[in-house]
């Protein structure tokens, strides 16, 4: 199959990828209410067409934080990345890199920040708070030295939302070697020629030889339950250049971040990862673009799998957006290319929106391209 759309990349990932490690960025928590909540409320979202409004001449670029980005829209923090594609988060920050737009590493990435540096430029950080304080400053102060254009602090993993996915999927022994030798190219390409597999960034506590199949366990038994605002203001007085708090989806928690020194919050409910059935970022953003008012800049991510998507997420009051899975499928499914591809799919697909919705540059992708009959 040639992939034309995100969805064609997420089959491609599933026939690519053992068995667990598709279950592992497919699934949510739960019943998976709030994941579809995500992609359907977004795809409901119906788009003005209009016509006759010159659109020869479209500008897709943006700026956030101090740069111009080619298009709004960022690879979102994911973990594990490097197991999807042979040293996974190098080939996707290339393709961001290529594509002039940010690549957020993930604390728990399989590729460290001094690797995805030498190998594809200094990416955004995405910090996650782990009750060893002095570990979390070291974190800190690796992607202040590397220079990262953005410290993304992830706020919504408090206590991990189960997923019966991975726990169906799960299984040592004879299951994971069925399912491994189910994907020999896999397991030749990623498997065999991709190691270490282990969490670059959490090496200096974990080793560098921990198995990922730990990686739950460390999850559950380190990410601390009892950080609050003032945690916030602790990473703040370390972490000098744009702090951007992700997981936000109450309007009363957006308030709250006001005063908190942050430039951006990212409207999150992690994919439907953690509380299932909480509302969908799609719902939840304008009430929170409302409260915000403009004082910080708004990105948003949950069920992006278009451009089309992208341009109802701006429409909504986002600033700028954020891919989840749809970079995951395409990194696992087409490696760099792949990614590229998606990028140039998403390009293309905003560019003709806006020429529908009769809009030609970014600023004025607003709530007046949105039909609200
Ligand atoms: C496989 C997977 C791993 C993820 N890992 C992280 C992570 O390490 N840190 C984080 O802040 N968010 C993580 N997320 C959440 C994403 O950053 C993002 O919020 C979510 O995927 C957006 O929803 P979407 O996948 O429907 O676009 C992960 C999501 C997925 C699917």
């Amino acid at each position: 199959m040639k992939p034309a759309s995100i969805t064609d990349y997420r089959a491609l990932a599933k026939a690519r990828l053992p068995h667990f490690l598709f279950e592992y960025i497919d699934g949510g928590s739960y019943d998976e209410v709030t994941l579809e909540r995500n992609v359907a409320d977004l795809r409901a979202i119906a788009l003005r067409q209009r016509v006759l409004r010159d659109v020869s001449a479209i500008e897709t670029s943006t700026e956030l934080f101090g740069r111009r980005w080619a298009l709004p829209v960022g690879l979102g923090p994911v973990g594990l990345a490097g197991i999807y594609a042979r040293r996974g988060e190098v080939q996707a920050a290339r393709a961001a890199g290529a594509a002039e737009i940010p690549f957020v590493l993930s604390t728990v990435s399989a590729c460290s920040l001094a690797e995805v540096s030498a190998g594809a430029g200094v990416p955004w950080f995405q910090l996650y708070f782990v009750k060893d304080r002095g570990f979390v400053a070291d974190l800190i102060a690796r992607a202040r030295e590397a220079k990262c254009g953005a410290l993304v602090l992830t706020v919504d993993l408090a206590v991990p939302g189960s997923r019966y996915r991975d726990a169906r999927a799960a299984g040592g022994g004879l299951k994971r070697w069925s399912q491994l030798l189910a994907r020999p190219g896999w397991l030749w390409d990623v498997g065999i020629k991709g190691r270490p597999h282990s969490l670059g960034n959490l090496a200096p506590i974990l080793g560098r030889t921990a198995p990922l199949s730990d990686f739950q366990a460390w999850i559950h038994a380190n990410f601390d339950p009892s950080v609050g605002w003032k945690e916030v203001e602790w990473v703040r007085r370390q972490w000098p250049g744009p702090l951007v708090i992700k997981g936000v989806l109450d309007p009363e928690d957006a308030r709250s971040a006001l005063g908190c020194g942050a430039e951006g919050l990212v409207v999150s409910n992690h994919g439907g990862r953690q509380l299932d059935g909480v509302q969908s970022s799609a719902r939840a953003l304008p009430a929170i673009a409302d409260a915000v008012a403009g004082k910080m800049k708004l990105l948003a991510d949950g069920g992006v799998r278009s451009g089309l998507d992208v341009v109802r997420m701006l429409s909504l009051g986002a600033d700028f957006v954020l891919l989840g899975r749809a970079w995951a499928y395409a990194l696992a499914g087409g490696g760099q290319t792949g990614v590229a591809h998606i990028l140039k799919l998403i390009e293309a697909e905003m560019r003709v929106a806006m020429a529908l919705t009769g809009v030609t540059s970014i600023v004025q992708v607003n709530s007046s391209v949105i039909d609200r009959a």
